[in-house]
């Protein structure tokens, strides 16, 4: 197992009281793999690929019964161990390549950065060619040129080819994706997908994939898991998720997609009533329940687990297939 997880929680101690944003994560994934990960706005997506990347916050609270990437403990990382670890064998791209990348220095100083930071083993001038060679890789034309280039001088989709060069100017064993087309249009998006599915191919990079759009997983993922409230609710293959989901609330997210998707497992019900629980203030039993068509009392007197089977999903009255 490449990253293995058990019962990870995080809490932040705020001026208004704890928020338990993740409560009792449990994955993992294989080398090669690709996890997609779903699920509405504030449900935990990026605190825990942060927590991946050992880059929480100090109000964060992270206790894990195991946290571990290549059979090592994550959890008990120093700063200067996580240096070592964080860009080289896991990297992240996010959402907006406008504030990830400094707009202080030309985008190609900025890999160069990493690449010192990395490989030692390389010579300044060495460093210089695989920037080009990097920028080249992600489809960047004219790469000696646009090294030159400040952040702000390029369009939407070569920052966020640039950011990818960047992340994988190491080759990590895992890259970490958090809505990394959401700020690009659609045929954009479709171009950066594509790439990082070549690269990921290419290296047998382990992938996780941010994304609220489910026609984005469930045609990149192999897996995928739905996130509520900073819990796992449902995981399975995409397959599974996509066409046989089990959770009502999975159930809701594929109904409530825009005209765009498979329709044929469309259901009557059109969208997810209510709002997201507020983590100060969790809901008792399982979280979904004062939204879901399918609530009984069971459903508020006592939380649902994941079952252990392949295809998981934490409910009292699972969807049954079809
Ligand atoms: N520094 C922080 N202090 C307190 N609470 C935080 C902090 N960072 C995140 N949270 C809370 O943790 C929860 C999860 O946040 P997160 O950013 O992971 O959501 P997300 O699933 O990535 O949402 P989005 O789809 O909008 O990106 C939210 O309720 C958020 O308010
Ligand atoms: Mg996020």
């Amino acid at each position: 197992m490449l990253l293995d997880v058990k019962n990870l929680n995080l809490k932040f101690q705020t001026s208004k009281g704890v928020i338990h944003a993740i409560r009792d994560l449990s994955f993992n994934i294989k080398q090669g793999e690709t996890l997609g990960i779903v699920g509405e706005s504030g449900c935990g997506k990026s605190i825990t690929n942060l927590a991946l990347m050992g880059l929480l916050p100090d109000t964060a609270d992270l206790t894990a019964d195991k946290l571990e990437f290549e059979g090592s403990d994550l959890l008990s990382l120093k700063e200067k161990q996580w240096q070592k670890i964080r860009g080289a064998d896991i990297a992240m791209i996010f959402q907006d390549p406008m504030t990830a990348l400094n707009p202080c220095f030309t985008v190609g100083y900025q890999i160069e950065e990493t690449l010192e930071l990395h490989r030692k083993d390389l010579s300044k001038e060495e460093r210089k060619e695989f920037v080009f060679e990097l920028l080249d890789q992600v489809g960047i034309p004219a790469p000696r040129e646009r090294a030159k280039s400040y952040a702000h001088e390029l369009s939407g989709g070569m920052s966020q080819r640039v950011m990818i060069a960047q992340a994988i100017a190491c080759n990590p064993k895992l890259l970490i994706a958090d809505e990394p087309t959401t700020a690009l249009d659609v045929t954009i998006q479709d171009q950066i997908l594509k790439l990082l599915k070549d690269i990921q191919a290419k290296n047998n990079m382990a992938m996780i994939l941010v994304t609220h759009d489910l026609g984005v997983v469930s045609e990149n993922a192999d897996r995928i898991q739905v996130m509520y409230a900073g819990e796992v609710i449902e995981s399975g293959t995409s397959e599974e998720v996509i066409h046989s989901p089990k959770h009502p609330y999975t159930r809701g997210l594929l109904d409530s997609l825009p005209g765009n998707g498979d329709t044929s497992f469309r259901a009557p019900l059109s969208s997810i009533s209510g709002m997201v629980p507020d983590l100060r203030f969790r809901p008792s039993g399982c979280q979904f329940n004062p939204r879901c068509f399918k609530s009984k009392e069971e459903c508020s007197s006592s939380r649902p687990m994941l079952n252990q089977e392949d295809h998981q999903v934490s409910c009292f009255f699972p969807l049954s297939e079809g």
